[in-house]
């Protein structure tokens, strides 16, 4: 589970608490650049509850949701009334207890696995939540399959689903696919949650969603991550950049100019809504 955990002061030294921890995106819906690293963090979520919360005083279940600022966000930007965040790490359950208000709880889960922790089915309304939301971490599903079926458990009937996600193209050669599984090693996205645009809409469909929508953002997260990683380098003194903390924010900066520079992945905003 360490493997998770992101030195977020390295991002940003002045990072409010919560801390975000995803990789933004860095451009307004205008084409306006974005610079800063929690304005671009917000803006990813944003993206995301714009494209899942319908309306205010809904009720909606965060997963992967890292310290919990994403918690305060649908609070705070879309009036949500009721939010349930699920993350796997202890120490983010852990140091949330700090930042706990009325109408939000954060639990101990994997969003990847069935039954649901009791905890959450305990703070769900009778017959689910109105929107499930998951900034940045589907991609470290056991399987997209696995992700998509607890999203469903969580929602209500006509509920909607919106995630980041990374895609394959769809047509890798064999050598590019070699070159995923190493990578996929390093940076904690199993196989099985690697997939094509078709196979992605084919498994929400099985799984009984409908209204599939994809947006590609990766000028906005990809480019974005890594144009702001080399312009933190140049301002991070040495001895900061020697921490292996560095080296993995670095790292994941290089495998976005590597997924862009050869078109290896896509960056992806994908929304759905629960059919039955
Ligand atoms: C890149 S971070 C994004 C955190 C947060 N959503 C944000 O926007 O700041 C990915 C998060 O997903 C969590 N995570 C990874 N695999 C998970 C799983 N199987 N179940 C629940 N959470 C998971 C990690 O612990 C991490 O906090």
């Amino acid at each position: 589970m360490a493997a998770f955990a992101i030195a977020h002061t390295l991002l940003d030294d002045a990072m409010p608490a919560p801390a975000w921890t995803n990789l933004g995106c860095w451009q307004r819906p205008d084409g306006a650049p974005i610079t800063n690293y929690v304005e671009a963090a917000e803006q990813l979520a944003w993206r995301l509850g714009a494209a899942a919360i319908t309306s205010t005083g809904q009720c909606v279940a965060d997963l992967g949701c890292g310290h919990g600022a994403s918690l305060l966000f649908w609070q705070q930007q879309f009036a949500a009334t009721h939010v349930i965040g699920m993350e796997l790490q202890a120490t983010c359950v852990a140091g949330w207890l700090a930042h706990a208000r009325e109408g939000i709880s954060m639990h101990q889960g994997r969003f990847d696995q069935l039954p649901l922790p009791e905890a959450v089915i305990s703070k769900l309304p009778p017959a689910g939540c109105d929107t499930v939301v998951c900034v940045d971490a589907a991609y470290h599903a056991d399987s997209l399959g696995a992700f998509v079926a607890v999203a469903k458990n969580l929602l209500r009937s006509q509920g909607r689903l919106a995630f980041t996600t990374v895609l394959k193209p769809a047509y890798s050669s064999l050598l590019s696919q070699i070159q995923h599984s190493l990578i996929t090693n390093l940076t904690g996205i199993p196989k099985a949650s690697f997939v094509t645009a078709r196979e992605l809409e084919r498994t929400l469909t099985r799984l009984g969603f409908e209204a599939i929508r994809i947006e590609h953002l990766d000028a906005e997260v990809l480019q974005g991550f890594a144009d702001f990683v080399a312009r933190r380098s140049a301002e991070l003194p040495t001895t900061r950049k020697r921490a292996l903390a560095w080296l993995k924010i670095a790292g994941t900066a290089a495998l976005c100019r590597h997924w862009l520079r050869w078109q290896r992945a896509h960056y992806v905003l994908v929304s759905a809504q629960r059919t039955h």
